[in-house]
């Protein structure tokens, strides 16, 4: 047990659970998940993006909280440790090295969205949003986003919050706020489902997220690509493939040192294999559930199925406006919202607020504030980038500093960082240890260690080639 004296602890197995659902169950689900499925032509990207979360992101859960388990430390310390114990290079360390980086930028954007749920929150129990059309919905939005105030005052505030619990350690803060709100949002959710249902185009919705077509997500049409391929409407591509594997593991939390951080506060005895389920079943019903909610509003009032960042805010208001109890509804759907996100940016600055504390020795308050101010100036640029603000004419390979951000941590940072982890686990750590560490059912283990070894590095890799090749060629 050396080593581990100092290191803090979940207070039970519930609590992890709730801390990793917490953690998994945020923005990706609820704002980013609807607008992607959106963007990549529904049924088929909600079909690719459940396959991948049950077969890449499950076994990366697995992979992600025995390493960290089994290192004790930040995401660079467990993983430099276990390739020494390995005796393999400590290049693995750059394994940790990416997710600590990746969270860092990740957390600076996702706080400016989280501050959009918290003015969102203001607007709903101020009456904003009564009897509001779609036209005015999204006038809204965008007069929020461009407002160089207002974006920054929500965005510090939220990112405020979130170093305050970060600095308060982990069974302080953290677990009291996910024990009872996140079911709370769950709930709430529900009954947005079932008003949208009733009142929006369910069936077209229903149609749109699960009657896959395959078209919509492979071939890109009228893209500069298919025109330069001599007119064919149509060129095959793995772009929405490669987004729905970023999502997949985004919405998990995976490859950013999260999972790896909460994975070492984890005592021995809890079951790393059915955690990863439970956690994986609980996101992807909120983010099914979130779809189901936003899309009947979507259709029912003509709004574009491929807006982006903005759906979420520009559809629900619309039925907050004229749903018996809007204010209120729409008031605790925002603020839930906003505590779904909270419970994730905690667990965004955990890595690399660990690491720093694990190399500097300094308390953790003083970590906390320093990370945390730091992702929040960084955070600015993305703020200004969006709607008319002050950098929105900035275009990174003609995207926002927001999405620029966004596709190099979504497409590039986390599929990379899971195919090293995948490898790591699958043929670099020897399987004794592996099993060991996992303490799992025969059969359990055999089809773990088959996705993780096979399974999870091919997938990503082919995805990977032939978007190179499509690059370069
Ligand atoms: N999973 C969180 C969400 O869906 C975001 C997140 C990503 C948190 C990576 C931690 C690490 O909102």
């Amino acid at each position: 047990m050396a080593g581990a004296a100092q290191h803090a602890h979940w207070s039970s197995r519930w609590a992890f659970i709730m801390a990793a659902v917490g953690s998994a169950v945020g923005l990706g689900n609820i704002w980013k998940f609807p607008y992607e499925a959106g963007q990549g032509g529904g049924g088929a990207f909600v079909m690719v993006y459940l396959l991948f979360v049950f077969f890449i992101g499950t076994p990366m859960l697995v992979a992600e909280l025995s390493l960290g388990r089994r290192g004790q430390l930040s995401p660079i310390g467990s993983m430099k440790k276990i390739a020494q114990e390995e005796k393999r290079s400590p290049l693995w360390g750059l394994i940790g090295w990416s997710g600590v980086v990746g969270a860092f930028i990740v957390i600076s954007f996702y706080s400016v969205v989280g501050g959009w749920t918290l003015a969102y929150m203001v607007k709903s129990a101020m009456g904003a949003f009564s009897n509001i059309d779609a036209q005015t919905a999204q006038d809204t939005f965008v007069s929020y986003i461009s407002n160089p105030v207002m974006t920054l005052v929500s965005h510090f505030a939220f990112m405020g919050i979130t170093i305050f619990i970060v600095a308060k350690g982990v069974q302080g803060g953290l677990e009291k706020a996910v024990t009872y709100l996140m079911p709370a949002l769950f709930a709430i959710l529900l009954v947005l489902v079932v008003y949208s249902g009733f009142t929006g185009d369910f069936a077209k919705t229903v149609d749109f997220l699960f009657n896959p077509d395959f078209d919509e997500l492979l071939y890109k049409a009228n893209s500069p690509e298919a025109i330069a391929a001599g007119g064919a409407a149509k060129v095959f591509s793995l772009d929405m493939v490669l987004q729905a594997l970023g999502q997949s593991f985004f919405s998990l939390s995976l490859a950013l040192g999260s999972i790896m951080t909460y994975g070492s506060y984890l005592t021995r005895d809890v079951n790393v294999g059915r955690s990863a389920l439970t956690i994986a079943a609980a996101d992807s019903s909120v983010a099914l559930m979130a779809g189901l909610a936003i899309f009947p509003i979507v259709f029912a009032y003509g709004l574009d199925v491929a807006e982006g960042g903005g759906l979420v805010f520009m559809s629900l208001p619309i039925a907050f406006g004229q749903m018996p109890f809007g204010i209120v509804v729409g008031t605790l759907f925002f603020g839930l919202l906003a505590v779904a996100a909270i419970t994730s940016s905690i667990s965004l600055l955990e890595p690399p607020v660990s690491y720093v504390e694990e190399k500097t020795g300094w308390n953790r308050r003083k970590v906390a504030i320093t990370m945390g101010v730091a992702a929040g100036v960084l955070g600015v640029l993305s703020a200004y980038s969006q709607g008319d603000n002050m950098l929105s004419s900035i275009s990174i390979f003609g995207l926002s500093i927001m999405d620029a951000k966004d596709f190099l941590t979504n497409n590039i940072i986390m599929p990379l960082g899971g195919l090293f982890t995948a490898l790591f686990v699958g043929w670099f750590v020897s399987r004794k240890a592996m099993m060991e560490e996992l303490a799992m059912e025969d059969k359990t283990f055999r089809i773990w260690y088959f996705l993780a070894r096979f399974v999870s590095p091919t997938a990503i890799g082919i995805i990977f080639i032939k978007i190179i090749y499509d690059t370069v060629v």
